[in-house]
């Protein structure tokens, strides 16, 4: 066979390929706690790793997730377990379901429990140690089926301080007070319209954004829920906070690809349907209710994970006869960094790329 590859699809004249939109499905807390149960059960693996992935029916390798940029993982440490190091260059934020541990995060250690948030930036190593009498039991969201499909994800896993990676580099020299290599590179602007040109310095030396391991303790966040509850019925917003981290700037995220809210919604809620190009998956802390996503109903409870929105599903969430609480996890961020964050928050008002056009209003303002 020849090594000459003929690389050529037609597509003269082809229309745009229709979306194969990923179904919305809903995992039950009685099957997500027979799978922790399970979890607890397992000989303690080598790594300490007690997990399980939640993967969709139209999830296909590499990079398994929830949705298509998301993983969604059960991890148990056992009480007296802890798991080995690991580095990865994809981010993740996480969720105590039960139990209580102290994530170490890069310098940091984190002290979770019950329905606590926290982040773990790529590239910085962690691991979790249990400090209770119970199993300790959290959800993670990561975004390594994104880095799996693009067969970039780099992870490695190892016992002490410095990972195998790093062990026979050399470090750079440190910058001093020198300037940096870049300011001696071109950047200029070519043309009227902002048109520039950058030497390649620029490229190998970004400016940096701190980012670093956040905690988001429930015990604060509920402090704040009933000021989102007690706004006025009619209110055509969500009754929610983002778990803001300040490192995703402008990208308003909890990581550099998702973030999360806790919700606080009263009973009988409802609102207009909408839809986005970013996925959204649900994880109910309390109250149950119903959803319609493409014409179809999801009903769901305390402790049900449901895909709520496939990316681009038109759908509206409902409260049932109790408040209703949710952690939604959306990979907003990351569309916001590659302008496809296309957003219809009214399914009668116009198709709007978020941060690159101007946004849409809520009725705050007249209620
Ligand atoms: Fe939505």
């Amino acid at each position: 066979m020849s090594d000459i590859y003929k690389p050529f699809v037609d597509v003269s004249g082809a229309a745009p390929r229709e979306q194969t939109k990923w179904s919305s499905i809903i995992v039950s807390k009685e099957d997500i706690d027979l799978e922790i149960e399970r979890l607890i059960n397992l000989p303690k693996p080598a790594n300490g790793r007690r997990a399980a992935l939640i993967v969709h029916p139209q999830a296909t390798l590499p990079g398994l997730g929830f949705a298509p940029s998301t993983d969604v993982t059960i991890n148990v440490v056992n009480p007296g377990e802890s798991t080995l190091n690991l580095r990865k260059n994809s981010n993740m934020l996480e969720i105590c379901l039960s139990g209580q541990g102290v994530a170490v995060v890069g310098k940091r250690e984190i002290a979770v429990q019950k329905w606590d948030v926290w982040n773990t930036p790529a590239m910085q190593v962690h691991s979790y140690r249990n400090t209770g009498q119970q199993p300790w039991v959290r959800l993670s969201y990561s975004n390594a089926p994104v880095l799996e499909k693009l067969e970039v994800h780099f992870a490695e896993e190892f016992e002490g301080d410095v990972p195998p990676a790093d062990r026979n580099t050399t470090p750079a020299a440190p910058r001093g007070d020198v300037s940096r290599a870049r300011d001696l590179a071109l950047r200029e602007q070519i043309g009227d319209d902002g048109a520039h040109l950058l030497g390649y310095e620029w490229l190998i030396d970004i400016d940096v954004v701190e980012s670093k391991p956040l905690h988001w303790p429930y015990a604060k966040v509920a402090g704040y829920l009933p000021s989102v509850e007690d706004l006025a019925k009619g209110y055509n917003g969500r009754r929610l906070f983002v778990l803001y981290n300040p490192a995703t700037e402008r990208r308003n995220g909890t990581t550099h690809s998702f973030f999360a809210t806790i919700s606080s919604s009263p009973p009988n809620n409802s609102h207009v349907p909408h839809r986005h190009s970013s996925s959204a998956i649900n994880y109910y802390l309390r109250g149950h209710g119903h959803s319609m996503v493409e014409g179809r109903r999801f009903d769901w409870k305390a402790g049900d994970l449901l895909l709520s929105a496939p990316g681009w599903a038109m759908h509206a969430h409902n409260s049932g006869s109790e408040t209703v609480s949710s952690l939604t996890v959306q990979d907003h961020p990351f569309h916001i960094g590659i302008e496809s964050l296309i957003w219809q928050e009214r399914s009668y008002e116009p198709i709007i790329a978020l941060g690159s056009q101007p946004g849409f209003e809520s009725n705050r303002g007249s209620l």
